[in-house]
C-alpha cells in the first residue's frame, strides 16, 4: 500500500509520532511517504487566519496515494492553523482514506485534542474522505510512550485489514 504521512508540527513532538508510524509501517512492507508541512515566510504562531498561511506545495502525489494520514499539533483547544490551512486547500480527498492524529500538551483531551480531531476529520468528510482511524497523543501524560504504541499498532492493523 501506498501511505502518505502529512504532518504539521513546530517543536517536533508530532513529527517523531510520524516517524515511529513510518518506521513500523515501512516494516510491513507500505511504501510510506512523509512530509512535513512547510510554511513560506516561516511560522507566525500568532497567525490564526488559515487564509493568510501560505503552505508550500506538497511533494506527495496525494492522489497516488491510497491512504494518507494527516497529524498535527493543538493549538488554543482547536487543530492548529497551518494544518487546517491545508485541509482547506487540499485537493483530491474524494474517496480516500484517510487517518488522522493529533499531539497536545493539556492534561485532558477535552481541552483541545477532541475539537482539534473534529475540526480536522470534518474538513475531510467534507472533502469526500472517509476517515479510518482519529487518534490523540497526551504528550505530557507519563503513559505516552504506550499511547504512541498504541496508535501505531492500531494504524498497522487497519492498515493490515484486520480491525481489532
Ligand atoms: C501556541 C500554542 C498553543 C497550544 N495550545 C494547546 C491547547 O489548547 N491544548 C493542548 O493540549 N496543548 C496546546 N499546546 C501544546 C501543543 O499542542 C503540544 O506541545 C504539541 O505536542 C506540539 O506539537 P509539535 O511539537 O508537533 O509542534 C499549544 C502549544 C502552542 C505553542
Amino acid at each position: 500500500m501506498k501511505i502518505g504521512i502529512i504532518v504539521h508540527s513546530k517543536t517536533g513532538n508530532t513529527s517523531l509520532v510520524a516517524e515511529r508510524l513510518k518506521n513500523r509501517l515501512e516494516k510491513e512492507e507500505h511504501e510510506v511517504f512523509m512530509e512535513k508541512l512547510s510554511i513560506i515566510g516561516g511560522e507566525d504562531q500568532s497567525q490564526q487566519d488559515v487564509n493568510k498561511i501560505n503552505i508550500e506545495p506538497l511533494e506527495i502525489a496525494l492522489e497516488e496515494m491510497d491512504l494518507l494520514i494527516f497529524g498535527g499539533p493543538v493549538r488554543g483547544f482547536q487543530a492548529s492553523p497551518p494544518i487546517k490551512a491545508l485541509l482547506g486547500k487540499v485537493e483530491g480527498l474524494e474517496e480516500k482514506d484517510a487517518m488522522i492524529f493529533v499531539t497536545h500538551a493539556f492534561p485532558f483531551n477535552w481541552m483541545g485534542g477532541n475539537s482539534a480531531i473534529k475540526q480536522m476529520k470534518n474538513i475531510c468528510i467534507d472533502k469526500g474522505a472517509n476517515i479510518l482511524f482519529t487518534g490523540i497523543i497526551d504528550w505530557k501524560n507519563s503513559k505516552r510512550e504506550v499511547q504512541i504504541d498504541s496508535l501505531v499498532g492500531s494504524i498497522t492493523r487497519k492498515t493490515s485489514g484486520v480491525t481489532l
